[in-house]
């Protein structure tokens, strides 16, 4: 078993470490946030991410998981320091690498022990080997540094399970015995390990993402014709999705991609590629796409209804996706504003994502605290999270407590008969109504 330090404790960070001393390694957390440290020594996370709790909790009191604020302490003796510093966007898309510059002067000022950096972060190509230069170069004892890209494939909301269930652990090494020591380290997940090297592994995190986005934006896109020629885009998608080749995961047409992740990558690799003189159109259309995407509904309300003026529009979810209170980049911030603009008087309610909402959601809205309060005396209704309570709702609850039982689904949470025959008022995305 190793001694690891984890620099960064968002939720890469977190899951990380808790799921490195759930395997029996001896893990410390650094984060410079005090109040933050102070807490999660109590075993309380800071992320709302299902189980993590729980597994802090038992490996804390086990002995194996640590937290601190302090980088001597944190990096005193340890084989492995892992990377999990967050890596914001610049206004020009490309990622800001402050708090990397940051961790590197950190790890050359108190490493005093040969030891082994692995970046978690996603980072622009090359950025592992400008890592390890800067530290070398500023190191204060003479001490053997090796280097080693090992992107995480978590997903918020699920981290914790995809921690232990992933389909890949990518190990990109500078050299072949630090290779070995982290596919060690990783041995007990039981997950398979894909060695390459360092560039190829920082460049499979990116066309990851990429990819994923790709599949969305493309389905929207089809769902947007299916709209216009008659066609179902569930049964489209699930006919697509039975060839292997194609797959059925990530087929889900819907109000757009959100989140920490997929519209700040796909942005970076488009800068990448267009610093290396490479025109990535594709990837570009992808980003388009999805920012038109975030507009369907409010383009649909506006065609529906007329003029929104005075109109009020009850939205359902907030967050980016269901389980997370996260709220970058949702296509909530788009779609409130679009309301706000058209002189709407809108109404949300989120399960969790609320206390962030505001944060980052234009003046002018009110806050509920339940469906029921948020439906009530609306005009119209937009899902905008496909929420389980959501899905899960007794669909009379529309006719009961609107003004007018008008639903616009962003996330083609219910079936199509099911809501005719509640005699809902229903638009979804690449669907049409049931007559
Ligand atoms: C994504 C990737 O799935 C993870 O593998 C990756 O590690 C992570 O980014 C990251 O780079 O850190 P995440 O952003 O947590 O994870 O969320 P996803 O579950 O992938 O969903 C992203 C967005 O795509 C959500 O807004 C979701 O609603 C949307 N989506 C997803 C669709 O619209 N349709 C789908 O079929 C799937």
């Amino acid at each position: 078993m190793k001694k690891i330090a984890v620099v960064g404790t968002g939720y890469v960070g977190l899951v990380t470490g808790v799921a490195l001393s759930d395997i029996g390694h001896d893990v410390t957390c650094i984060d410079i946030d005090e109040h933050k440290v102070k807490r999660m020594q109590e075993g309380k996370s800071p992320i709302y991410e299902p189980g993590l709790d729980e597994v802090m909790a038992r490996n804390i009191e086990a002995g194996r998981l640590h937290f601190t604020t302090s980088h001597e302490e944190g990096f005193n003796s340890k084989d492995v320091i892992y990377i999990a510093v967050g890596t914001p966007e610049k206004e020009d898309g490309t990622a800001d690498l402050r708090f990397i510059d940051q961790v590197t002067a950190d790890i050359a000022t108190h490493v005093a022990d040969d030891v082994i950096i692995v970046t978690k972060s996603t980072v622009p190509v090359g950025t592992n080997d400008y890592i390890l230069k800067k530290i070398r170069e500023r190191l204060i004892h003479k001490v053997t540094v090796n280097i080693v890209s090992n992107p995480e494939f978590l997903r918020e909301g699920s981290a914790v399970y995809d921690a232990f269930h992933g389909d890949r652990i990518v190990v990109g090494a500078d050299s072949k015995e630090a290779g070995d020591v982290i596919e060690d380290i990783n041995k007990p997940f039981g997950i398979q390990v894909y060695r390459t090297d360092v560039r190829s592994a920082e460049m499979i995190k990116y066309a990851s993402n990429a990819f994923l986005a790709t599949k969305i934006s493309f389905i929207n896109e089809i769902a947007n014709i299916c709209e216009k020629v008659g066609a179902n885009i569930e049964d489209v998608a699930t006919g697509m999705g039975m060839d292997d080749r194609i797959g059925s995961k990530f087929l889900n047409a819907g109000i757009g991609y959100g989140g920490s992740c997929f519209p700040k990558d796909t942005k970076a690799l488009a800068q990448i590629a267009a610093n290396n003189d490479h025109h990535f159109e594709l990837l570009e259309s992808v980003i388009r796409v999805n920012n038109q995407q975030h507009s369907s509904l409010t383009t649909k309300a506006k065609t529906v209804m007329g003029s929104l003026k005075g109109k009020k529009v009850a939205l359902l979810g907030l967050a980016f996706k269901p389980n997370t209170d996260d709220m970058r980049e949702s296509p909530a911030i788009a779609v409130s504003s679009e309301l706000l603009l058209a002189g709407a008087d809108v109404t949300a309610y989120d399960p969790i994502a609320m206390d962030n909402a505001k944060k980052v959601i234009p003046e002018g809205v009110t806050y509920v605290d339940s469906t029921e309060e948020a439906l009530a005396g609306a005009d119209a209704v937009f899902i905008i999270t496909d929420w389980p309570e959501f899905k899960e709702l007794d669909l009379s609850v529309f006719k009961e407590k609107m003004a007018t039982p008008l639903l616009f689904d962003g996330r083609n949470c219910y079936d199509l008969n099911t809501v005719a025959s509640a005699n809902i008022n229903y638009y979804s995305i690449g669907r049409s109504p049931v007559e």
